[in-house]
């Protein structure tokens, strides 16, 4: 099984962006956390980060035929982007939606996630756990669905 997990604009900042909302822990350190999830669970990871939206709908393109799952991040494009919810949709890969921080307690216009429309499941508020806990349920959510198929 092949996941790919997308992490949005500023994530790379970890670590110096907002400690206090996002942790003193860097991005290098979020990506290490993912992979040995990601191995733990025997899922291949491919990761992949970008600041740029078009960048991300790209890579959402390339997946196609080729991913089984999607974990994504999609950081402040959440808020705005029909373009990622569309890719996500035009694939249809099966998606999981990680935040955080827990979004629901914050700024107002942080309350819609257009990603998030696409997604099977969302997690938000754990930090780097919520990557863990969207990687497994991710993983059962497919084996499942290839046993009803059977
Ligand atoms: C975030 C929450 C978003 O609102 C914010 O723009 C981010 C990070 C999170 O992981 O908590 O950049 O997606």
């Amino acid at each position: 099984m092949k996941f790919l997990i997308i992490n949005g604009p500023n994530l790379n900042m970890l670590g110096i962006r907002e400690p206090e909302i996002y942790g003193a822990q860097d991005f290098r350190a979020l990506q290490r956390f993912i992979y040995d999830c990601c191995l733990e669970e025997k899922i291949e990871p491919v990761l992949f980060q970008s600041n740029h939206e078009g960048a991300i709908v790209d890579r959402i393109q390339a997946a196609y035929r080729d991913a089984d799952g999607i974990i994504i991040n999609p950081a402040a494009y959440t808020h705005t982007s029909v373009a990622i919810l569309d890719a996500l949709k035009a694939v249809a890969i099966p998606a999981v939606e990680v935040h955080l921080s827990d979004v629901g307690s914050r700024e107002s216009f942080r309350q819609i996630s257009y990603p998030g429309m696409a997604c099977i499941k969302t997690y938000a508020g754990l930090g780097f756990e919520g990557y863990r806990q969207a990687i497994r349920y991710l993983k059962d959510w497919l084996i499942e669905r290839e046993q009803a198929k059977k």
